[in-house]
C-alpha cells in the first residue's frame, strides 16, 4: 500500500487524485491529521488514518502496511520541521 501525508494539503491532494488514475483505491493510503477533511477520499475507497508527525504512535497505525510512504514537508521552518519531519522518516522505516 501505499500512504500519502499531507492528503489534505494542495500538493498531496493532487498526489492522491493523480495516484487514483494509476492504482485502485484500496492500494493507496492517507495520513492526515484531521480524518474528516479526507472524507470524500474514503467515500472513493482510501484508507483514511489520522496522523500527525507530532504523534509517533499515531503515525505508526496510519503507516501500518505500506509498502511506500510519501512524505509531504509541513508548512513550517526551523527545529520544527526538522523535528517533525524525523518522525515521520523514523515512522517510514519503523513502517518497513
Ligand atoms: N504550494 C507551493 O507553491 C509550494 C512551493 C514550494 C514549496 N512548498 C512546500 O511544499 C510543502 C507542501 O505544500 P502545500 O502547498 O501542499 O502545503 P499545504 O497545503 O499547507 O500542505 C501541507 C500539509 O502538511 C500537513 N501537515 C502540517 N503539519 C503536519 C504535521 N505535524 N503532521 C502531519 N502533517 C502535517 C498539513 O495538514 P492539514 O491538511 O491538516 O493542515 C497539510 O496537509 C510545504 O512544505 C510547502 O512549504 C509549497
Amino acid at each position: 500500500m501505499i500512504i500519502v501525508t499531507g492528503a489534505t494539503g494542495q500538493l498531496g491532494r493532487q498526489i492522491v487524485e493523480r495516484l487514483l488514475t494509476r492504482v485502485s483505491a484500496n492500494q493507496i493510503g492517507v495520513s492526515v491529521r484531521d480524518p474528516q477533511k479526507a472524507q470524500e477520499l474514503a467515500d472513493q475507497g482510501v484508507r483514511v488514518r489520522q496522523g500527525s508527525f507530532t504523534d509517533s504512535d499515531g503515525l505508526a497505525h496510519a503507516f501500518e502496511g505500506a509498502t511506500q510512504v510519501l512524505i509531504v514537508s509541513v508548512d513550517k521552518m526551523g527545529e520544527q520541521a526538522v523535528r517533525q519531519h524525523r518522525t515521520a522518516i523514523d515512522g517510514a522505516v519503523a513502517a518497513g
